[in-house]
């Protein structure tokens, strides 16, 4: 089978690569990815010649018609991510996670290629602290931010093309990721990488603020297993029931790193900050099969220590730009 990853050097791009030439010998993968600040080619420097990387843009029509024609299946990571981003400047996630999802869907529609959709829970916005619900399939949209306004945009065009074109997609949106190339603009690898640079954690608000944290690897499982065995039109929710507050995770890094619990900054607040996200992957479970390797949040993220402290190459490049960046929004 031939794969077209879009986003394929950034941080669950690049481990679904790697997951997909160590598991699936008899795939072939080509990555299209911009290589934007959030882009590293190093990610897949180990693979070597087992990969194909275009560097390209998902919304240049020609370059995409292109790749799709030489692929039988489009995964599509592509994506500006970062939520603090989206409220500094907002254009590039419209025009990539929008302009760029239409221009890959036009382009499996043209030629009937298999596609794969990847997003996120903040499309349906956010949940009290003390809610005992959880995000299920069935759960309205109701998105928070620029980013997680596109990304449910993206969405509902896949749910569109699907129902007026009849085009071979799935979709998957799972809750928040953790692992090895991460980059460090996000949370536990800005943790991380601070208390390694002697430097201390900084949490937004209060550190009240609940996320469901999954291991990237076991995210990957589960977009395999949905291609595999999903049923085309369907969505399906990723998660491994890893709900924990952000002073928590400080917290268990500070214990991992060998630091004093209390050795953390509190910091501005990101504006119209979600609450609390949680999966209800039921679903994904029952029907697919799919159980996550990862099941202790601790296990997963001392590993994730580990992997920091020996890949400070991949990630020092990059550190001091990301913290003069949040400085200036005093964080
Ligand atoms: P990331 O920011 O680490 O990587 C994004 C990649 O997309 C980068 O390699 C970047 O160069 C590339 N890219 C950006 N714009 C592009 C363009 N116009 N054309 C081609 N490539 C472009 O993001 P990530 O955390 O790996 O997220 C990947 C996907 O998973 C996104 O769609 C995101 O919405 C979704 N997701 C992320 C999480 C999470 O916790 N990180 C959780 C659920 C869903
Ligand atoms: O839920 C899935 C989403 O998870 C993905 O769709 C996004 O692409 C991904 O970036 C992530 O979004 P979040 O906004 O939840 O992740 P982030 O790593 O930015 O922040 C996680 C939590 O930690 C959030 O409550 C904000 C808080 N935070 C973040 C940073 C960077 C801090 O307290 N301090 C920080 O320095």
């Amino acid at each position: 089978m031939r794969v077209l990853v879009t986003g394929g050097a950034g941080f669950i791009g690049a481990n679904f690569v790697h997951q997909t030439v160590a598991e699936r010998p008899d795939t072939q993968v080509t990555v299209l990815d911009a290589l934007t600040y959030a882009g590293n080619p190093t990610s897949l420097a180990p693979l070597g010649d087992a990969v194909t990387l275009v560097q390209g843009d998902v919304a240049d029509t020609g370059l995409v018609d292109r790749l799709v024609t030489e692929t039988d299946l489009v995964v599509h990571f592509a994506a500006e991510s970062h939520n603090d981003n989206s409220l500094e400047d907002p254009f590039p996630f419209v025009r990539t996670n929008l302009v760029g999802t239409f221009t890959l869907l036009e382009a499996v529609r043209r030629h009937g290629v298999r596609y794969h959709h990847i997003s996120t829970d903040e499309v349906y916005g956010d949940l009290e602290l003390d809610d005992p619900g959880r995000f299920t399939e069935d759960t309205p949209y109701n998105p928070s931010s620029p980013y997680s306004s596109t990304k449910a945009g993206s969405d509902l065009l896949v749910r569109a093309w699907v129902r007026s074109f009849g085009i071979q997609a799935t979709l998957s949106n799972c809750s928040n990721n953790y692992g090895p190339y991460q980059h460090v603009e996000k949370f536990i690898p800005r943790q991380i990488t601070n208390v390694l640079s002697g430097i201390r954690p900084k949490l937004y608000g209060q550190g009240h603020n609940v996320r469901d944290w999954i291991h990237v690897e076991d995210h990957n499982t589960a977009v395999w297993t949905i291609i595999d065995k999903g049923r085309p039109g369907e969505t399906y929710l990723i998660g491994a029931d890893g709900e924990m507050d952000n002073r928590s995770v400080v917290e268990m890094i500070l214990e991992l790193t060998g630091r004093p619990a209390d050795a953390y900054d509190l910091v501005a607040d990101r504006p119209g900050h979600d609450l609390r996200y949680a999966i209800d992957s039921t679903k994904l479970r029952t029907e697919l099969g799919w159980t996550p390797r990862y099941p202790s949040f601790h296990d997963g993220l001392a590993a994730t220590v580990d992997w920091y402290r020996t890949h400070q190459d991949w990630w020092q490049a990059d550190k001091a730009a990301v913290e003069a960046r949040y400085a200036r929004t005093g964080q």
